[in-house]
């Protein structure tokens, strides 16, 4: 068997989120000693399934679930303590202790209630053009750190800074919403109190973030990246302005926690085997209304964060190309085989025509995503069920060529093939994992 020489792994959803990132940070934590968010908030929606018990993390990152782990929020976090607060409460009456376990980078920026209505109100204000957030305050929190009006938990803790920083902040936002939004302003005295408060049970969990996993690294331990949201999702690399606001691919790990290029050994990215968005936004493979049912149905396709219908398609390569060359990915992961357990026919996009030019690669103008026309390649169903496929041979003939078609086309091995939610429904093709 061959050893896993992999130390520090960045896993990466590859489409546009919801990939069941969580599922496989759950698997990869039994190996890894850190695991570490560096970007998004609780926007995330992580499911973990195990022993009839279904756990979806929003913020905490989804290997805490293993008692001896260390779990660690990094500087590219947003931080919305009440949410956190909330989540340490639900994972607690689950059993799940944090204690000393869990920490969070004393850079990471705060999310304010005035950043959830913000969010909202723009969003509002963009009517049909919106982006369809999750109006947990995201955009407009790293909106304020790129505007050097942010906040970060080392503020938070120095009395006086926070006073001065927040009374700047906060005068800006009145004013806006006053100018703009002809909304009612907040109080100062009444978020300085509530975040006052916060100041003792969160001080346990600060620390310098980028020393500990520096430190960590020196002594062999094994860290994994938990990328939230997906590379279609990046601020840089995804379906500009229909994105997140943060650097969702293997990029944001580096910038997001502090750890230097060279302490990461490989990046591996996760896709479904066909493709979900939640959300505004161009889809070009997006499946016709009967298919979409059927799919969203088998599939589960609803917001873990939300509860919004998941919009559902054909597995892109553009998409998944695209995502392997942006992140470097040395490996990928196929989620959700067994959804596709009932079609007949199952297509691949392999290209895209707009106005008589072919696209091999994804593009980047959004006029052409939104009109572009997918060019399809058909291949035969199983129609088998696959949930109780335990070994690559268990597989349907038709399955694994599927697969296999997905690899070439992608052109890096794909190494686990997932084919249900539970821990077990896992197909480990490259053993090194177990
Ligand atoms: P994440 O945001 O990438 O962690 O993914 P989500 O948790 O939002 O969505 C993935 C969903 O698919 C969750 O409900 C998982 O329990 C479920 N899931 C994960 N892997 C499989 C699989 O192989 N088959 C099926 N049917 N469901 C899966
Ligand atoms: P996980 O980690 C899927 C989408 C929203 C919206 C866009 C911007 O579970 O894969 P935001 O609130 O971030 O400003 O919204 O990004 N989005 C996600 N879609 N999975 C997620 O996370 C997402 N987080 C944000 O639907 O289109
Ligand atoms: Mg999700």
């Amino acid at each position: 068997m061959k050893k896993n020489k992999s130390r520090n792994v960045i896993l990466v959803g590859a489409q546009w989120g919801d990939e069941g990132k969580g599922k496989i940070i759950d698997l990869l934590a039994r190996k890894s000693d850190y695991i570490v968010r560096y970007q998004g908030g609780n926007n995330a929606g992580h499911t973990v399934c195990f022993d009839d018990q279904k756990i979806v993390l929003h913020l905490i990152p989804s290997g805490i679930l293993h008692p001896k782990k260390i779990c660690v929020l990094g500087n590219g976090v947003v931080i919305d303590l009440e949410a956190f607060f909330k989540e340490i409460n639900t994972l607690a009456k689950r059993g799940v202790s944090v204690k000393g376990r869990l920490f969070v980078s004393d850079r990471a920026h705060l999310i304010f209630p005035f950043h959830r209505l913000m969010d909202q109100l723009r969003e509002d204000h963009k009517g049909s053009e919106k982006i369809g957030t999750t109006k947990k305050g995201i955009g407009p929190c790293y909106a304020d750190k790129a505007n050097r009006l942010g906040i970060r938990l080392v503020d938070l803790m120095n009395p006086r800074v926070f006073r001065e920083r927040l009374r700047l902040l906060l005068t800006e936002k009145n004013l806006m919403l006053k100018k703009i939004f002809n909304h009612a302003p907040f109080s100062f005295e009444r978020i300085h109190g509530t975040y006052a408060a916060y100041r003792k049970r969160i001080a346990p969990f600060i620390q310098d973030t980028s020393l500990l996993l520096e430190n960590a690294s020196r002594k062999g331990k094994r860290i994994l990246f938990e990328g939230a949201q997906g590379t279609l999702l990046d601020v840089d690399y995804g379906t500009y302005p229909f994105v997140t606001s943060s650097n969702a691919s293997a990029g944001g790990a580096i910038v997001g926690t502090g750890i230097g290029p060279s302490r990461i050994d490989e990046a591996i990215g996760v896709v479904k085997a066909y493709t979900t968005r939640v959300g505004e936004g161009p889809f070009p493979t997006q499946f016709p209304p009967d298919l979409m049912a059927h799919i969203r149905e088998r599939g589960e396709e609803y917001g873990a964060t939300t509860g919004r219908p998941r919009r559902c398609g054909w597995f892109d390569a553009l998409v998944a190309r695209h995502s392997v060359l942006v992140n470097g990915l040395s490996k990928v992961i196929v989620m959700k085989l067994d959804v596709l357990d009932q079609l007949k026919k199952i297509k691949i996009c392999t290209a895209y025509r707009f106005r008589s030019k072919r696209y091999n690669r994804f593009p980047s103008d959004i006029e052409v995503l939104e009109k572009a026309e997918p060019i399809y390649e058909e291949h035969p169903g199983w129609l088998v069920s696959t949930k109780s496929a335990r070994q690559w041979n268990d597989l349907p003939m038709n399955a694994r060529r599927y697969i296999k078609r997905l690899e070439a086309l992608l052109q890096v091995p794909i190494s686990i093939v997932s084919v249900g939610s539970e821990r077990l429904e896992t197909i480990y093709i490259d053993a090194s994992y177990i």
